[in-house]
């Protein structure tokens, strides 16, 4: 494999939520080239067997790089709990940047010794989480919720009332009964819904949305790398899903702020992607 500076960055996700980290990718680095893969024909991750996820995060890496990314970005917890440590050793010449729960900022800065975290059943269940709680948590109260739901209303585009709100409400009023101060975002999806999380939350409670922090580790990682795009223009970002590309064009302006060109792509089998058709 080859990589060069002007090679794309390869992002993916079950769906929207890595548009989350693309849109941080982006604001640090307009001028790079992005390879987008949602994988909407099997969300939501979070609620499937670890094997399964890890099998389809293969799949989907072998068609970045085949399309010729530079770098890997796991821009799902759920995907990162079940895949990243597999990924890394399977492709040993790729570098990988990946998603944790980020209970390490949350711990250092609460004042009420109390933090909610909302993320998927997989993302609770994984050994990568146990880690960063057992590494981080350094005798704050966590409080953890998978918001049943929220991952597929974002999906449709609902960020603001109805459903979505009602979802978030259980999620995080006993934890705001319980005092935390702090809620991690441990689901790439939910930055899209900060509005309501606060509003719900109040003004006070920290959210901290994990994805400036990742772009910035991409981007260190590319220099370090001398992998940097040195052009000056915006670079092209193209979608690739498995669901229905219209419903991804369409729900691009809305979350992104921005539109591009949306490719379907088909599963063979559990393990194997079919080149994309144009929408
Ligand atoms: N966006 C994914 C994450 O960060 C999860 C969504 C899903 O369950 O598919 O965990």
């Amino acid at each position: 494999m080859i990589f060069t500076p002007t090679s794309p960055i390869g992002i993916f996700d079950s769906g929207v939520g890595g548009l989350s980290v693309l849109r941080a990718i982006r604001a640090q680095m307009p001028e790079e080239p992005i390879l987008y893969f949602g994988d909407q024909g099997h969300i939501p991750y979070g609620p499937r067997p670890m094997e399964q996820i890890r099998d389809f995060s293969e799949a989907i890496t072998k068609f970045l790089l085949a399309r010729g990314a530079k770098i890997i970005v796991v821009a799902c917890n759920t995907a990162s709990a079940a895949a990243l440590k597999y990924l890394r050793e399977r492709f040993p010449a790729v570098q990988f940047v990946g998603m944790e729960p980020a209970v390490k900022p949350a711990a250092e800065t609460t004042q009420t010794g109390k933090v909610g975290v909302l993320a998927t059943p997989a993302t609770f269940q994984g050994a990568l989480y146990a880690s960063v709680v057992e590494r981080f948590a350094n005798g704050v109260e966590l409080f953890q919720d998978t918001c049943p739901g929220l991952v597929q209303e974002i999906e449709r585009g609902n960020l603001q009332g109805g459903e979505t709100r009602r979802i978030l409400e259980n999620a995080l009023r006993p934890m705001l009964a319980k005092n935390i101060d702090t809620v991690v975002l441990g689901c790439t999806h939910y930055p899209f819904v900060i509005p309501l999380i606060r509003e719900v939350a109040g003004e006070k409670v920290r959210v901290i949305d994990p994805a400036p922090a990742v772009a910035r580790q991409v981007k260190r990682l590319l220099e370090a790398g001398g992998l940097r795009n040195a052009s000056s223009g915006r670079g092209e970002v193209r979608f690739y899903t498995s669901g229905d590309p219209n419903a991804l064009k369409s729900l691009l302006p809305v979350l992104l702020g921005e539109s591009g060109m949306v490719e379907g792509v088909e599963w063979v089998d559990e393990v194997s992607i079919k080149a994309p058709t144009p929408a």
